[in-house]
């Protein structure tokens, strides 16, 4: 880390309480920013890491009324939903909050009112569509019709599902209003809106030429917002769901999501450090790395930012916003609304105890530089061709042959070799590759160098043989277990960052203790230090003196690491910096016992998830099906042009009953009925065997047009025409008389 920063805040963006988190969300931003800040905290940096539900907005509201719910109940539900399915894959916040805690209302309320008052904000009245039956305005989503560029009759205001056309509700050819069905109207409302014009100089400054270490992906987005012009930006909605626009006159309106959103970042900090939090955001020493999606750049990097900039007091801006591309799932986009998609709640649950297979997947797929897919058979491939078969393999061997010769003590390196030292050496050059590549965000890349740490011990073990050797020669035995055991734990150290749950059993299988640094989840309290070890018993202990902080409160890590390790604890603690360090662990040190860090994945296993998905798409089909059909139904024709009343009155309609029905040969629509029509009992030929068989036409009660013109269909003459109905999915239905009638009674 730069030297001129003490500390590092680290953001992940608040994901949306409408529904459980997937693995989308997963590789593009919490896997890769927990991975950094265990990183770094191993490292002995001071760091806090931020997040929270982003309770506000359309997708919530809609989410709502999709359900006939309240907003409350659904981001009641999906907070703790996602919450808790953060902590089951070993994402811990210091504070995972959310955006409708009266900490937030009110800081939020506070930033704008700040803002308005220094007049940072120009106000605009425009034309905006309103459900005059529902009497409320229309965000562009509640806004649907007919798709101009493909014709697909269920756009929405903002966008087109079908061909992926960015709209405004404007284009929309029959835009409809999805809360009541009627036509929206345009009514003039003021909003406030932020200049972003204004500070496009500044931006262009601040982001062109001053981050250009930014992420290509984030860099080249930037430069093209700001390349085609920035134009003044509404930070107010009409809307019942938000923060209330905190001035007079704004009745009926909240805080734009993406206005109070951000701030969220801000509140949760003051909820988990009340007295401290300025120190995180508000002093040029502490750092601000934002971790988003990519269609998250725009609002990171260009309206947060002017934000901050113009509320001034201080306030740091973002060092770095590193983000990924799109994550798809087996070839198809992941989709909410579709339920195409993996989610982390379920994950959880179906495939307990391998939390740390879909973080080692999603990082080692991650959509780093381009959108990238995750199928099941990867999945499994990399699980068992690389988990199980590199990196659990090799420590099994390393460890089940010590305790077969050396009765589970690290044996001494009694008869080193050449190859011992080389493979030793080689992990020095991986250390030094994965510190670059996560100092850079390049995950994936840095997952790949701690592999071949495993990869290294896999190799070195299999070329040294020690199960040959050991018929011959127990001293050079000795060496090449002692040279495996120190791989092993070089291997404990270097996962910690991406496989927390697979690092942690290895210190047990190695009894040792790996330093983690220290978190803030005590809140205003002593920071917690992780001495990483077996979980709860040994994991935590709490800084017990004041002392060890230094008058602005930051943790002297070196102090903290050694006073306060607990005097019962005598098993080594490895710290990161001796990752590659030639002995880090000492002849006689006794391991713990023996496990299997990774379990092999059959092929059911995944089917079963493959089937999960079919399914979905399967009732995804057949949900569209249902709807294109009640759609069809629901149009009606436009009305035919006048006739006087004497056209209709020549028209003779009457009541008749189907004696006899069967179909026509060699036809498939037509069919033959026998009826009496109370005049005359008469054949008609009608084209109705597509919907009824002869058994449904058989005594019921109909309506005809007795005086058509006689034809002849298929060598039958055919006398008068049966009366159907039909709506717009093409089936066509008889009209029958509310109560049985006599034959030939006259319709008109
Ligand atoms: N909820 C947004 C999303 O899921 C992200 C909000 S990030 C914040 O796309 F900056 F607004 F907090
Ligand atoms: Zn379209």
């Amino acid at each position: 880390m730069d030297k001129k920063f003490k500390r590092t805040l680290v953001t992940c963006a608040l994901p949306y309480a409408n529904g459980p988190v997937h693995i989308g969300h997963l590789a593009g931003v919490y896997v890769p920013a927990d991975i950094y800040v265990r990183y770094l905290r191993m490292k002995g940096e001071d760091v806090l890491f931020i997040c929270g539900s982003d309770e506000h907005g359309v997708p919530i509201t809609i989410k709502a009324r999709k359900e006939g719910v309240t907003p409350q109940d659904i981001v009641d539900r999906y907070h703790n939903i996602i919450k808790n399915s953060f902590t089951g894959l070993g994402i811990n916040f210091d504070i995972y909050s959310r955006t409708s805690s009266k900490v937030h209302e009110k800081n939020a309320s506070e930033f704008f009112r700040k803002l308005y008052d220094d007049e940072k904000f120009i106000t605009k009245e425009t034309e905006q569509f309103f459900d005059p039956e529902a009497k409320t305005f229309l965000a562009d989503r509640y806004i649907t019709g007919t798709c101009p560029k493909c014709g697909n009759p269920n756009a929405y205001g903002d966008q087109c599902e079908k061909c992926g056309s960015t709209l405004s509700p404007e284009e929309l050819i029959d835009p409809k209003s999805a809360l009541s069905g009627s036509a929206p109207v345009k009514v003039k409302t003021k909003h406030w809106y932020l200049p972003l014009d204004q500070y496009e100089p500044w931006l262009r400054d601040w982001i062109l030429e001053q981050h250009k270490e930014w992420k290509s992906n984030v860099y080249g987005q930037c430069k093209s917002w700001l390349d085609g012009g920035l134009q003044p930006r509404a930070v107010s909605r009409d809307l019942d769901w938000g923060v209330p626009v905190p001035v007079d006159g704004a009745e009926g309106k909240v805080l734009y999501v993406w206005f109070d959103a951000p701030i969220g970042y801000i509140s949760n900090t003051q909820e988990l450090l009340p007295q401290s939090w300025k120190k995180w955001w508000k002093a040029d020493e502490s750092r601000l790395v934002h971790f988003i999606g990519k269609d998250n750049i725009v609002f990171h990097c260009i309206v947060f930012p002017s934000m901050l900039k113009a509320y001034g007091d201080g306030y740091i801006l973002p060092d770095n916003v590193p983000s990924n591309e799109f994550l798809n799932l087996e070839g198809d986009k992941i989709s909410t609304s579709r339920n195409w998609a993996v989610w982390l709640n379920e994950y959880l649950e179906e495939f307990p105890g391998q939390e740390d297979v879909l973080r080692y997947v999603l990082c080692a797929n991650a959509p780093e530089t381009k959108d990238n897919d995750f199928t099941w058979k990867d999945f499994q491939q990399r699980n068992n061709s690389e988990l199980v078969a590199i990196f659990g393999n090799f420590v099994n061997r390393a460890i089940v042959l010590t305790q077969k010769y050396f009765g589970g003590a690290v044996p001494a390196n009694l008869k080193p070799e050449a190859m011992d030292r080389e493979a030793l050496a080689e992990i020095v050059p991986c250390k030094e590759a994965l510190e670059k590549y996560i100092e850079t965000f390049h995950f994936r890349e840095a997952l790949k160098e701690a592999m071949n740490i495993a990869r290294i011990g896999n190799k070195y073990i299999s070329d040294a043989e020690p199960w040959k050797v050991a018929k011959t020669d127990m001293d050079r035995t000795a060496s090449i277990l002692y040279t495996s055991l120190q791989i092993c734990a070089d291997l404990a150290i270097a996962f910690e960052p991406f496989l927390p749950f697979s690092a942690e059993k290895l210190r047990n299988i190695l009894n040792i203790n790996v330093a983690a640094g220290f978190d803030h989840r005590a809140g205003e309290g002593a920071p917690t230090v992780n001495f990483f070890r077996d979980g709860e018993a040994r994991a935590l202990h709490t800084l017990s003196s004041e002392a060890s902080l230094t008058s602005e409160g930051k943790v002297d890590e070196k102090v903290t690491l050694s006073s306060t390790m607990p005097s019962d604890c005598t098993d080594p603690t490895l710290t990161w910096a001796e990752l590659g360090s030639s002995e880090l662990l000492a002849p006689g040190h006794k391991l713990g016992e023996n496990g299997l860090l990774f379990a092999k994945i059959e092929d059911e296993v995944v089917e079963k998830q493959i089937a999960k998905l079919e399914a979905a798409k399967a009732a995804n089909a057949a949900a569209a099906a249902e709807k294109a059909a009640r759609e069809a139904a629901a149009h009606i024709e436009p009305q035919k042009p006048e006739v006087e009343f004497d056209d209709f009155g020549r028209m003779d309609i009457r009541t008749a009953t189907v004696l006899a029905a069967e179909r026509v040969p060699k036809t498939d629509k037509l069919l033959k009925l026998t009826i009496d029509t109370g005049i005359d009992t008469r054949t008609i030929v009608s084209g109705i065997a597509e919907y009824y068989s002869p058994e449904d036409m058989l005594g019921k009660q109909i309506c005809i047009l007795a005086n058509l013109k006689p034809r002849t269909i298929r060598g039958i003459e055919s006398k008068g025409m049966i009366l159907m109905a039909k709506q717009g999915d093409g089936k066509m239905r008889f009209i029958t008389p509310q109560e049985a009638l006599v034959n030939g009674a006259q319709i008109g």
